[in-house]
């Protein structure tokens, strides 16, 4: 890829204000409040794609937020590189806790600070940039078709219909995604699994109305009190989930592959530093490293119900209500993951109080490949650019539309992610360095000529 670092040395100020207008659009998915935005992020995209050099961009209307799809087909016969990507962001909230506001993006430190930086516009938009370079330089070598969704932080409902709709426009050979981390700028590595996810959300109801604490205390289920301790249950001593068959179906992995995992460069007290806890938690019998990445899960997102307020108001709230998460690895579906829990915990409910289980979005683990093409021409561009050989890892978030790739399109992906785990995805102060952004767009155009190349030769 000839030209590559001066190329983005040329425009690096322009790709920086183009990343920074697309930051800009608040485009949260998952509150209505900014609807407006999310549509204009997707223009912003349709717009950039064509600048770049893709034909028959199009923004393709779903049920929710629409798909921004374009390509460019140089040569029918040559392989296809599918490249995924979303647009939408997740709510900024807390505001307060942000150090410069999320939708006002800021360089601090050689790092851009915004919500969306890292999840997912700044990694998104390094491909946009690359293929900028390749369609300038004249160095496509290979077809590739861009898919850019604005509801992946919402559960992608919209984008498995598409999909099945699309199928001929979708041929591809490989999906390639940048949505994901590696262990550290100087210690590069690529995702071969991540885990899937079952979200619910559950409703505890005790009287029928708020109650004074004191007239009624002690004389009636309070919600929020039964909730907590339900909750609590649901992980033993040895912090196992306690919900009845819910590792039935876990791909335990042998002692030789957790001692391959456990190889990669992990910094235990790093990592507590980092996180301001003076000890770790988790799964007995499992390394961090296993707990995040070949490990179920079971975590409140979020737990309310009662007086919240100012000062202090005696009550016995009616209802307590929590979001529940778990995260899910090969083999769990998510589907049955679901029922056992909703089961679970409408068992363990006391008579004292009634209990709603409600479902919301799911989404099944997947492992990729390490002996594909696609994986091997990633490791190489990596190895291209950062000098060494990318470590592969099994990353603990979840991007459940891989799954359906495989599923629906018969596609495997491969996960060339530029992130750092350490930039608050999700969090306030969301942040992606400099480094990684340019780095990407550097590395991108590598990974299409390996693949090319690979594809050619097999
Ligand atoms: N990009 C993340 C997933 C991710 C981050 C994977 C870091 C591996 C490392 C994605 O945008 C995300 O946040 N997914 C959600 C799932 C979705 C259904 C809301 C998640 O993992 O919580
Ligand atoms: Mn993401
Ligand atoms: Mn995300």
């Amino acid at each position: 890829m000839q030209g590559v670092k001066n190329y983005i040395n040329e425009h690096q100020q322009r790709f920086l204000n183009e990343l920074f207008d697309l930051l800009r659009i608040p485009s949260v998915s998952a509150n209505p409040d900014f609807k407006d935005d999310v549509f204009e992020a997707a223009e912003f995209l349709k717009t950039r794609l064509e600048e770049a050099g893709a034909d028959h961009v199009e923004i393709c209307p779903t049920d929710g937020y629409p798909i921004v799809y374009g390509e460019k087909i140089i040569d029918p016969s040559l392989p296809t590189v599918l490249v995924y990507g979303h647009y939408d962001v997740q709510p900024a909230d807390p505001y307060d806790l942000w150090h410069s506001p999320p939708f006002e993006p800021t360089i601090k430190n050689e790092k851009i600070y915004a919500r969306g930086s890292a999840d997912d516009k700044g990694q998104m938009y390094m491909h946009v940039k690359a293929f900028e370079f390749m369609m300038r330089s004249n160095q496509l070598p290979c077809n590739v078709k861009f898919m850019i969704e604005g509801e992946e932080e919402v559960g992608s409902g919209n984008l498995g219909p598409f999909c099945i709709a699309n199928k001929d426009r979708l041929k591809a050979d490989i999906v390639l995604i940048s949505d994901t981390s590696m262990i550290a700028n100087e210690v590069p590595s690529i995702d071969v699994g991540l885990r899937g996810l079952s979200y619910i959300e559950v409703e505890v109801t005790g009287p029928n109305r708020d109650l004074h604490s004191g007239v009624y205390g002690g004389g009636v289920a309070n919600p929020i009190n039964i909730l907590a301790k339900m909750i609590a249950s649901m992980h033993d001593e040895n912090n196992h989930i306690t919900i009845p068959g819910f590792y039935d179906d876990v791909i335990e992995l042998s002692a030789s592959e957790r001692a391959a995992m456990n190889e990669a460069p992990f910094n235990l007290d790093e990592y507590k530093d980092d996180l301001g806890v003076k000890e770790v938690w988790g799964e007995k019998g499992f390394t961090t490293i296993e707990r995040t990445g070949i490990r179920p899960t079971l975590d409140v997102n979020g737990i309310w119900g009662g007086y919240t307020g100012e000062g202090s108001k005696t009550v016995l709230p009616s209802k307590a209500f929590a979001k529940i998460s778990m995260r899910l690895v090969p083999n769990q579906s998510s589907d049955k993951i679901t029922s056992l829990f909703k089961n679970h915990f409408e068992k363990i409910a006391p008579p004292s109080v009634k209990v709603v289980v409600k479902p919301h979005h799911g989404g099944e683990p997947v492992v990729t490949p390490t002996d594909h093409p696609a994986y091997l021409a990633a490791a190489d561009a990596m190895e291209t650019t950062f000098g060494k050989k990318p470590i592969p890892t099994r990353g603990g978030g979840s991007i459940p539309i891989v799954a359906l790739f495989e599923k629906e399109l018969g596609l495997k992906s491969v996960l060339m992610g530029f992130g750092l785990d350490s930039d608050a995805l999700h969090s306030p102060n969301e942040h992606y360095g400099l480094f990684n952004f340019y780095k990407g767009i550097e590395t991108i155009p590598y990974f299409f000529e390996n693949f090319a190349a690979r594809m050619k030769k097999s």
